[in-house]
């Protein structure tokens, strides 16, 4: 996907409800939170909430991110000995992600996967890994496809360490 064709703003920068509520992902929930929460969430400053905009300013998806913790005893073993010992380690939430049906299978929810992670990576605010929900095991799949890990007792919260995009930054 060529990211000339949508450009990623904050929600709040965007001109009233500019077709939000024409957006539509498939998901219920996702669309319910999208139409009516998110902009609550937003000004009580317990979300953030990004919007991909098509070249004829549709709102082609979106995703949320907030502050987070993991505890450490929540981690794989193979992970929690090599983080010191406090009991948990700051994360960062992408709460949620959705592609507007017309849009999906276009690479655009790899794109912005991959915007939420430079933002977490560029932060001057540390955090340890990012954390997602999966709603289904079809957006599990989408997640473990992009090396997110489940955590062992919930196989559906899964987190992606940060340095591992650092690394593969570097590489790239
Ligand atoms: C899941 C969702 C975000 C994927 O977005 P999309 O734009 O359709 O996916 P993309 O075209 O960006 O796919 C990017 C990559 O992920 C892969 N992928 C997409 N959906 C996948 C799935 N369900 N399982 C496994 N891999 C998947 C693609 O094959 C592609 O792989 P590649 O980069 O190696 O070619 C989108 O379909 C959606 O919004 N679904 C409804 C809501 C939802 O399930 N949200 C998930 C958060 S709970």
């Amino acid at each position: 996907m060529s990211r000339d064709l949508f450009r990623i703003v904050l929600l709040e920068q965007l001109d009233a409800v500019c077709g939000r509520i024409a957006f539509s992902s498939g998901s219920a929930p996702l669309d319910r939170y999208f139409h009516q929460q998110v902009t609550q969430d937003i000004r009580r400053r317990v979300t953030a909430c990004f919007v991909a905009l098509s070249k004829e300013e549709q709102i082609a998806g979106y995703y949320t991110l907030a502050s987070a913790s993991i505890l450490l005893n929540d981690l794989p073993a193979t992970i929690r000995t090599k983080l010191p010992r406090y009991p948990s380690v700051p994360a960062i939430r992408m709460g949620r992600l959705a592609i507007d049906s017309n849009f999906q299978g276009q690479g655009l929810g790899g794109a912005l996967l991959a915007d939420a992670l430079h933002r977490a990576v560029h932060s001057e605010i540390a955090a340890f890994a990012m954390v997602v929900d999966a709603k289904d095991n079809s957006a599990l799949a989408f997640y473990r496809h992009h090396g997110f890990i489940s955590f062992p007792d919930s196989p559906r919260t899964l987190f992606l360490p940060l340095k591992t995009v650092t690394a593969a930054q570097r590489t790239t």
